[in-house]
């Protein structure tokens, strides 16, 4: 995409910060080999992601994004008549995955912008093979904690998968947040889904993993292409996992910006829902998509969402991007 020099760009939940100068460095030695294919069965970034993860390698997975891995998923499992679970509004990549493959599907309204476990509980049938939970979600920026999400996995049969998309786990700090990577010793069913897009800031070299038990992650293994994650994507992903300090500054600088922006949203008078994830669901109580439209025109790019009216998505970017934000989105709305 060739984007606007001036444009804030604030609708796509990118890391602001962009990659590691090291990722980049390691993408960039890679191009000189880029005749060859990449490494067979990425063996040497799933090794690294296992150690990382702590989990064996043959339960991780990676994808052309995370969003490849969703869309193996729903053909992995679902090869009969299963359905799939998932909350509404959520990553829209669910259900489109489950329409192409014409899997059928339920989705369960949030309950004040956050997953009604025990209403998706209720919707799991024997006809279920697969569940959704984005933690954080995405639109909302909502999360379930450690006793929701313990509860719900104990309701659910072993034989439904429930995959936890932590595309923005990193970001969460609420002291009451967990990683399906630690209830997954619990319960075995529980598949995690990351990306490369978000805190490693690799959007746009398409990197995504997961974690599966390991006959599933045959199944997928037999279902998908070979070669789908390029190796420039192989080797800027191992470099990122390296770089632990461009992660904790990003997360720093999130945390921080996200709290500035709450405030400065909150100033003009608007409702903002909490958020456990690098964007924020901002309520300006007037058609959003019309708000919009006079932030881009004000040089300032946010997601305005048809299914939540008056809501818009903005991400958190740095200080300069958020106050420009903030004076774009004050002389909109007065
Ligand atoms: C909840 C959620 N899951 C997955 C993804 C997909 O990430 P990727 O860029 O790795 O495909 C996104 C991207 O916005 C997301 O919001």
């Amino acid at each position: 995409m060739i984007r606007h020099p001036e444009r804030v760009e604030l609708a796509c939940n990118e890391n602001p910060l962009g990659p590691s100068p090291r990722v980049i460095a390691a993408a960039q030695a890679e191009l000189s080999r880029i005749h060859r294919y990449p490494e067979a069965g990425a063996s040497s970034l799933r090794r690294s992601l296992a150690e990382h993860l702590r989990v064996s390698e043959e339960e991780v997975i990676v994808g052309n994004g995370a969003s490849e891995l969703l869309e193996l998923l729903v053909r992995a499992i679902c090869t009969g008549p299963q359905r799939a679970v998932f909350a509404e509004p959520s990553f829209v990549i669910y259900r489109l995955a489950c329409l192409a493959h014409g899997v059928p599907f339920t989705e369960v309204a949030l309950d004040g912008y956050v997953h009604d476990l025990s209403a998706m509980a209720r919707a799991v049938s024997p006809g279920t093979g697969l569940v959704f939970i984005a933690n954080p979600n995405n639109p909302t920026g909502t999360y379930v904690g450690r006793k929701a999400l313990g509860a719900f996995l104990s309701s659910v049969p072993r034989e439904v998968f429930v995959v936890l998309d932590e595309a923005y786990a990193e970001y969460a700090d609420a002291p009451d947040f967990v990683s399906g990577l630690e209830l997954r010793r619990e319960h075995p069913n529980a598949i995690v889904v990351r990306t490369f897009s978000k805190i490693h800031g690799l959007a746009g070299l398409r990197l995504g993993y997961a974690v599966m038990p390991r006959e599933l992650a045959e199944s997928v293994h037999r279902v998908r292409a070979p070669f789908t994650v390029s190796s420039v994507a192989h080797a800027a992903g191992l470099a990122a996992l390296r770089d632990r300090e461009h992660v904790e500054r990003s997360r720093a600088l999130n945390r921080s910006e996200r709290a500035f922006m709450q405030a400065g949203l909150s100033e003009l008078g608007l409702r903002v829902v909490p958020s456990q994830a690098n964007f924020l669901l901002v309520d300006v109580a007037r058609p959003a998509a019309a708000v919009g439209e006079a932030l881009l025109a004000q040089g300032v790019l946010v997601r305005s969402l048809p299914a939540l009216r008056t809501m818009l998505r903005i991400s958190v970017g740095t200080r300069p991007e958020n106050e420009r934000c903030l004076a774009a989105l004050q002389a909109v709305l007065t």
